[in-house]
């Protein structure tokens, strides 16, 4: 029988590599999915068979952390052996304008989850895994290098959310003996990462000034500085935290940080263009207060569980660069034939 995951949060960016790493991993894997008036598979539509087809690698269900009876019925359901909780309003700057709803899902829909986890673990026997997507935003103001022993100074609601998550999941382990790793990710990008993070807009801009097709990229803080690495490489962390035979906590980073402008520089230099003619500083995109500098110390998950970073900060930029530029061109040639995309 092939082990089961269940994936919240699989049409994002993290969830379509997971998915990826688990079913070439023989996994049979099941995501939950919210209903949208548009697609939002695009990120995991390489993978879709047809349920009517012989035994799809991939299944999908419909589900939302604002819903437990409904998660409880997907775990039921689908009886997994591991569940990653990847699904959140991810979005740092949104949460200071959604910060009620960003702590319902962040927060206290990784506590439904949770509770839902428990109550399965319970009646199933099954000695079944949970995974939870922490993030480096928790450390916040405090200073660098971060790692699992550093204190937590969250400065945004969504940093907040994350941090009762990390809490919330970690009582689950200590009051209740369940398997629940928390993962403290630094960011981590790639050429399916959402196009307003910092990270894709900026190469996203540099494809389409490169072909005509944009004049200006306006963007807020660039002094921030991020440990960057590449999603490829973070799931396979988070799965190898589920593969040790106790729970525990771990950052997962490069250990290598760079600011927001020194990820312009290189950007644009790929397309041999001078970003000063380009980028124009836009104040609303300033954050009521920020994260000035995280580099993450991930020793522990090197050691403990043998993980390394492939790709480092000049490869990433380049293959986001260069999947961008692609996209630019495609639009170019289009919009010449006189094709508009939707
Ligand atoms: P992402 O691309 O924004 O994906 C978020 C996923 O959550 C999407 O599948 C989204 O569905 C889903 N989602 C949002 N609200 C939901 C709800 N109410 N119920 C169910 N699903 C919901 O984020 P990501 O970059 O893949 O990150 C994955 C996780 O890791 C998140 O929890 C994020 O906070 C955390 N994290 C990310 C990083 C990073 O650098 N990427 C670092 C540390 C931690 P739709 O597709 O329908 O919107
Ligand atoms: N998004 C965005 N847009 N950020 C900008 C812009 C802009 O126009 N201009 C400057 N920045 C700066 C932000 O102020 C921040 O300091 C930095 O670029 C990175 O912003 P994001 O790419 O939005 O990522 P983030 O670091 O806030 O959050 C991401 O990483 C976290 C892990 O540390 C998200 O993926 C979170 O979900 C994740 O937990």
């Amino acid at each position: 029988m092939p082990v089961k995951a269940l994936i919240t949060g699989i049409t994002g960016q993290d969830g379509s590599y997971l998915a990826d790493f688990l079913l070439a991993k023989g996994y049979e894997v099941h995501g939950v999915v919210r209903r949208a008036s548009t697609f939002n598979t695009g990120r995991i539509e390489h993978l879709y068979q047809d349920v009517h087809e012989n035994k799809p690698g991939l299944r999908l269900h419909y589900g939302d952390l604002a819903d437990g009876s409904a998660l409880r019925h997907v775990l039921e359901r689908v009886q997994p052996d591991e569940i990653y909780n990847l699904a959140a309003q991810s979005h740092v700057r949104i949460s200071f304008d959604q910060s009620e709803y960003t702590a319902d899902i962040v927060a206290t829909g990784t506590l439904r989850l949770l509770e839902a986890f428990r109550d399965y673990v319970d009646k199933s026997g099954k000695a079944a895994k949970f995974y939870q997507a922490g993030s480096s935003e928790m450390f916040g103001a405090a200073a660098p290098p971060q790692d699992e022993n550093t204190s937590f100074h969250p400065r945004s609601p969504y940093a907040c959310a994350k941090v009762a998550a990390h809490w919330y999941a970690r009582n689950m382990r200590e009051s209740y003996g369940l398997f629940v790793a928390n993962g403290i990710l630094f960011n981590h990008e790639s050429e399916r990462r959402g196009e307003t993070f910092v990270t894709r807009k900026i190469t996203r801009a540099v494809g389409r000034i490169k072909e005509g097709l944009q004049e200006k990229l306006y963007l807020g803080n660039l002094d921030a500085k991020r440990d960057w690495g590449f999603a490829g490489d973070y799931v396979e962390a988070m799965w190898l935290m589920l593969q040790q035979d106790a729970a525990d906590d771990y950052v997962v980073a490069t250990g290598e940080s760079h600011s927001v402008r020194e990820f312009i520089e290189v950007a644009f230099g790929h397309a041999d263009l001078d970003w000063q003619k380009y980028v124009e500083i836009d104040p609303r995109y300033f954050r009521p207060s920020e994260v000035d500098y995280l580099l993450g110390n991930a020793g522990k998950a090197r050691e403990k569980l043998g993980w390394t970073p492939t790709v480092g900060f000049e490869e990433l930029v380049l293959r986001m660069y260069q999947h961008d530029w692609g996209l630019a061109i495609r639009e170019k040639f289009l919009a010449d034939s006189g094709f508009r995309e939707r």
